[in-house]
């Protein structure tokens, strides 16, 4: 059961059902934020609030497809219809379409651009004039370590989730002195159903390079989301935080 503290910024995590998403609702609820998701899948969605309300994390999801523009502006205003604005984005959807490129299809490369980089456009620009209006706002864009260091199979995956340092980089000299900051996070190997759906024996080779020798914890990461989010940390924009047991460090 969780012990919510009060705290009148809301936050809105996309992709709040997987596993991260899940972490670090419970995590900012936890701590005291006002939480709300974004689901893409009906009946995961209906499944996920009910599970959280049974373990005390009564948390509103609502619906949107972050990678279409239109679709996340519904979403976002529906949510300030309810809510009021939105403090703190976290930028968490994500998916993965891995093969070589000599095997891509061209369906996989543009869905993993439209949902892990063009949703982050697509829903910053539509809460940053609210962040700078209000002179408060946090953009916690979610990215991986293979953003930073590539990896073998994920040529579309590594392109969106390097082209995130760029947006964060960029946005957060835009957005400095309205009192708005913009980090990016960069997980390593968690132990999600995503990373989970690596073939055994590649997941224990990349296991093997982890210094720490271990996956990572969905909470080690939404902590950091936490402490990104929180009023203490307004003098931190443009930066990457890494989290990854060691795995890139440089
Ligand atoms: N480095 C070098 N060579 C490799 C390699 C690697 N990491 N992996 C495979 N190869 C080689 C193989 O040895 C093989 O060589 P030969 O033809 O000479 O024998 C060749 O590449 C083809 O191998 P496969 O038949 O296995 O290739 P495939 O195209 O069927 O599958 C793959 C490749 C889908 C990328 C598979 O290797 C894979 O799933 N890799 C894991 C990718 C990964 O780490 N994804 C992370 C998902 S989780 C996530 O993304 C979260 C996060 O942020 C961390």
């Amino acid at each position: 059961m969780s012990t919510s503290k009060s705290n009148k910024r809301t936050v809105l995590v996309t992709g709040a059902t997987g596993g991260l998403g899940t972490a670090m609702c419970k995590k900012l609820y936890t701590d005291g934020y006002t939480v709300v998701g974004n689901y893409h899948t009906e009946e995961k969605a209906k499944k996920w609030m009910e599970q959280m309300k049974s373990e005390g994390y009564p948390i509103e999801l609502f619906y949107g497809d972050v990678s279409d523009y239109e679709s996340a502006g519904k979403m976002i205003a529906n949510i300030e219809a309810k809510y009021g604005h939105i403090d703190t984005l976290v930028n968490n959807a994500g998916i993965t379409r891995d093969g070589r490129l000599l095997n891509m299809k061209v369906e996989d490369w543009h869905a993993v651009i439209n949902t892990n980089l063009n949703s982050v456009f697509n829903c910053t620009r539509q809460v940053i004039q609210g962040m700078i209006d209000r002179n408060f706002g946090r953009i916690i864009n979610i990215s991986s370590v293979n953003g930073q260091r590539g990896q073998f199979g994920q040529t579309n995956y590594s392109a969106a989730k390097a082209g995130m340092h760029g947006f964060t980089k960029s946005l957060s000299m835009e957005v400095a002195k309205y009192g708005v900051t913009v980090n990016t996070i960069s997980p390593g190997y968690i132990g999600t159903d995503m990373v989970m759906a690596v073939p055994e024996k590649v997941l224990n080779q990349i296991v093997a390079q982890v210094p720490m020798g271990r996956l990572g914890g969905t909470h080690e990461v939404a902590h950091l989301v936490s402490f990104l989010a929180s009023e203490e940390t307004s003098f931190i924009t443009g930066a990457n935080y890494s989290i990854n047991g060691g795995q890139h460090v440089y």
